[in-house]
This record gives structure tokens, sequence and C-alpha cells, in this order.
């Protein structure tokens, strides 16, 4: 049983052959609009084209959870990153850069919450 699990363990090992750091596997998501990303540690977020962008950016300051939590609009996520950035301290996000993060938030974040951390 022990050997088993160790050649398992070998084994995912070597597939992971792309990975950054030793703990971390390296994923490829697609969403249903065919765009695709490549994820490698995007915490509680919803893994899906946009996050590790989204990742990178929002959690120099505070951790994913606080975005989890919400639930807006691309309208209300425009307005919060508007705010990060005029009253937080945050640098401002190049608009390709934060086309993707908007999308990505407004599509996983929204008022619907489907995303919505369960613990
Ligand atoms: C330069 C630091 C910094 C960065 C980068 C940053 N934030 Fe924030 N953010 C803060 C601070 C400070 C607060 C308020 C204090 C707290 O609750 O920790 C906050 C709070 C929030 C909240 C909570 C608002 C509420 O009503 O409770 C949300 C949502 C949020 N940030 C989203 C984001 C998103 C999305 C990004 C990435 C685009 C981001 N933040 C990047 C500093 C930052």
């Amino acid at each position: 049983m022990t050997t088993t699990k160790a050649q398992l363990l070998l084994a995912t090992g070597l597939a992971c052959t792309f990975a950054i750091g030793s703990a971390s596997a390296q994923m490829t998501v697609v969403d249903d609009q065919g765009r695709t990303e490549v994820i490698y540690d995007v915490g509680t977020l919803h893994a899906a084209p946009g996050a590790q962008i989204t990742y990178d950016y929002c959690t120099a300051c505070h951790s994913e959870m606080i975005i989890a939590q919400q639930g807006q609009t691309r309208h209300g996520w425009d307005e919060i990153l508007v705010w990060m950035v005029e009253e937080m301290g945050m640098g401002e996000i190049p608009e390709e850069d934060r086309d993707q993060i908007l999308d990505y938030l407004a599509t996983y974040y929204n008022p619907d919450r489907p995303h919505f951390p369960r613990n």
C-alpha cells in the first residue's frame, strides 16, 4: 500500500514537469469562450481564465478571500478597482490586464455569487 502511494506521488511529480517550485502544480484552464490560462496558484479563487492575473495583482495587500466574498457587477468591480487605486494605494493596472481582471470578476464573482466561499 505504502509503495503504491509512493509510486503514485512519484508519477505525479514527473507529470508536473513545468511546475514552478516543488509544491505547486500548474494547470491550464479553459472557459466556455475558449479562452485559456495557465494557473499555478490562485488560492481559493475559482480556477478559470483570468484567475491568475487577478490573484497576482490583488493579493499583494490582502487575502483573496476578501474578493471571493464579494458579488459585484462589472461596473461594481470597476468602482472597487478605482477605489483600490485612489484610496488604498494600489498602482494603476494596464488596461489590458485590468479588462481581464474585470471580466474574470464579473463572470465568477457577480451578484449571483456562484463561487461564494463555503467552509
Ligand atoms: C495596494 C494594496 C491593495 C491592492 C493591490 C489591492 N487592494 Fe483591495 N484593499 C486594500 C485595502 C487596504 C483594503 C481595505 C482594508 C481591508 O479590508 O483589508 C482593501 C479592501 C478590498 C475589498 C473589500 C471591500 C469591502 O467592502 O470590504 C475588496 C473587494 C478589494 N479590496 C478588492 C481588490 C481587488 C479586486 C484587487 C485587485 C485588482 C485589490 N483589492 C488589490 C488594499 C489593496
